[in-house]
């Protein structure tokens, strides 16, 4: 079964006034019409409010202490989700971040190194931690917006056994990459690599389930490629809280006591893990919904003059207005009860509180702002 946000909580107060004096259309369509003004907020889908079945679960959860292993809840997420990704083991962590770098702590030692993207989140967006906390350095390498590095580059970077390098442990990827699904020709030619060099493969794969849904395959055939994945439940899949890390058991093991160190052990958890459990069982189809909202949204702002639109194939897209037309469109997005991040570049992201009347609404935003902006 899958979740709708109930759409019978709507704050009259926050809607712009400016929407009720132009309005001369049908009372359903006015009273959608100041739904959808109320709220759309298109900045990321880390902003989805948990659902009222999901609020529910998480009341109901059975808890334990899950530092000793006693959170009925959490194991039982921790169980779905390595069943899920076909790995030995998982661990359920507070956030991608703190995911992401208890795995690359556990495959790499001081002294150590991973090769990961320059565009890579875990690269530019986790505050250096694998070099802060880890002592592990990044050997960074050129990606494209296809999320893949050249291999041969790949392979070049991999350090000579030589006491002036540091070791090369780990080779990083992410998938979903801006919204682009990496291509699984290109995560098994990797995976074959890091397997020639004795390298471990770890997937930033905050948005794993977007990909699998976009390809319509299970998780576990992208997750095959990798010795260890750290997947988001607190993203597209609307739970408020958390990630989960899988991997081998032995992996898995190190990634508990790095947790541990890094101040992630949570005692009564399994309030957060019930909804983990709960979006995993009941939000990973409706992905695709999110999905052709986002190509509705391209497909609606590709004709109008002057944007140029691109739609990555998932939950995102980018839309590049001239740049003198963007603090227009932002204001008169924003009037429309629309939240954008500004930037030359906009990043829409669709999600599970952003339903199919917001393409309309998103549509009307940029032609005001384009006008707007031209006059
Ligand atoms: C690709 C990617 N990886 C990792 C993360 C980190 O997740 P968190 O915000 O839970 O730390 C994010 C967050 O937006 C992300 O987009």
């Amino acid at each position: 079964m899958v979740d709708q946000q109930p759409r019978d909580t709507l704050d009259l107060k926050r809607c712009p006034i400016r929407t009720l004096r132009l309005y001369t259309g049908p009372l359903d369509c006015l009273l959608q019409g100041l739904v959808m003004t109320a709220r759309i907020d298109l900045r990321s889908d880390t902003v989805t409010q948990p659902t009222q079945a999901m609020r529910r679960t998480m009341a109901d959860a059975e808890v334990g202490d899950d530092v000793m292993g006693e959170d009925h809840s959490v194991n039982r997420l921790e169980a779905i989700s390595a069943e899920r990704c076909g790995m030995e083991g998982a661990v359920f962590v507070p956030s991608g971040t703190q995911g992401n770098l208890a795995a690359m702590m556990a495959h790499c030692g001081r002294g150590e190194e991973v090769i990961l993207g320059h565009d890579a989140h875990t690269y530019i967006n986790e505050g250096g931690g694998i070099a802060v906390l880890g002592g592990v350095q990044p050997q960074v390498l050129e990606m494209d917006a296809r999320g893949q590095m050249d291999l041969e580059a790949v392979v070049a970077a991999i350090k000579p056994d030589d006491p002036h390098h540091a070791v090369t442990r780990l080779l990083a990827q992410e998938n979903t990459h801006h919204g682009a699904v990496v291509s699984r020709e290109y995560l098994a030619d990797a995976a074959a690599l890091a397997r020639r060099h004795g390298l471990g493969h770890h997937l930033d794969g905050a948005r794993v389930f977007n990909a699998s849904v976009a390809e319509n395959i299970e998780v576990g055939e992208i997750l095959r490629y990798f010795d260890s994945v750290s997947f988001c439940l607190s993203k597209g899949l609307g739970a408020p809280v958390g990630s989960v890390v899988c991997g081998p058991r032995e992996l898995m093991k190190r990634v508990r006591r790095w947790r541990k160190v890094l101040g992630g052990g949570m005692r009564q958890a399994g309030i957060l893990a019930a909804a983990g459990i709960h979006a995993l069982e009941h939000h990973v189809a409706r992905l695709a919904d999110d999905h052709a909202r986002a190509r509705a949204m391209a497909e609606a702002l590709e004709n109008l003059d002057g944007l140029s639109v691109r739609y990555t194939g998932t939950n995102m897209l980018f839309v590049t207005p001239p740049r003198e037309r963007v603090a227009a469109i932002v204001e008169a997005l924003a009037d429309e009860g629309v939240t954008v991040k500004a930037a030359p570049t906009l990043r829409l992201v669709t999600h599970l509180d952003v339903p199919d009347e917001a393409v309309a609404v998103v549509r009307r935003g940029f032609e005001r702002g384009l006008a707007a902006g031209a006059a």
